[in-house]
């Protein structure tokens, strides 16, 4: 992973076909994913559930770019090992998830993977300036975790733009994460950030038997975004 300010699109397998991840991330990359997103979601830290460490091993083979694992679960620190293990390129935690981020980030930067801080809606950016040398990847949630398809919160914007100053010239990447579509993406990325993740605007409409729509789907938000 080298690392780079240009646009890449992370289409989130939250709105994939669950019966047939492997061969969704095949279709996703081969219509020009750059990452692909992983919502791992407990039940407890967020109001729905998903998968966990098995699946994501399961699922690495079919990706040959970047897994990209979003744990929305807490407690996280007894998991992470079980993440790397799985794979996973970028392990991202919630800043909210538990009392010691600092640990957290600390723990997922040993087992050797990039380190991504998770913040919700409604956490401001005061707290990430004491943690910016442990990270790669701050994920800005554009809608409150849980859904795909929800509404993209627009007052996320003045927060990423914040973020892109207080990070400078760190190689720190910028994701966002909820309701980016071709309309908000160009709000994003003029905004600062460089990782789309999105889920409903890439697999509706589309499926493993028809995938040029995801190809269509993943172009429309790139060319969006690369125009702002
Ligand atoms: C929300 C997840 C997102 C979600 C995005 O908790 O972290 O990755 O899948 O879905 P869309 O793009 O449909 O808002
Ligand atoms: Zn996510």
């Amino acid at each position: 992973m080298t690392f780079s300010r240009a646009i890449k699109i992370a289409p989130s397998i939250l709105s994939a076909d669950f019966a047939n991840f492997g061969a969704e991330c095949r279709a996703i990359e081969a219509q020009g994913a750059d990452w692909v997103h992983v919502d791992v979601m407990d039940g407890h830290f967020v109001p729905n559930l998903t998968f966990g460490p098995a699946t994501c091993a399961a699922i690495r083979p079919h990706i040959k770019g970047v897994m990209d694992v979003h744990l929305m679960i807490a407690p996280v620190d007894p998991f992470i090992e079980a993440y790397a293990n799985a794979g996973a390129d970028v392990i991202s935690a919630h800043l909210e998830s538990g009392p010691h981020i600092h640990r957290t980030l600390q723990a997922i930067r040993n087992t050797g993977k990039k380190a991504g801080l998770a913040i919700n809606p409604g956490t401001g950016i005061d707290a990430v300036s004491h943690l910016l040398d442990l990270v790669d990847l701050i994920c800005v949630m554009t809608v409150n975790p849980g859904f795909g398809g929800q509404k993209f919160i627009a007052s996320t914007l003045d927060k990423i733009r914040a973020l892109q100053a207080m990070i400078g010239d760190r190689p720190v990447h910028i994701e966002v994460d909820g309701g980016v579509t071709v309309e908000t993406a160009p709000l994003v990325a003029a905004a600062g950030a460089d990782v789309l993740v999105a889920g409903s605007a890439v697999f509706n409409g589309g499926s493993v038997d028809n995938p040029g729509v995801y190809g269509t789907n993943i172009a429309r938000i790139r060319a969006a975004a690369e125009a702002a």
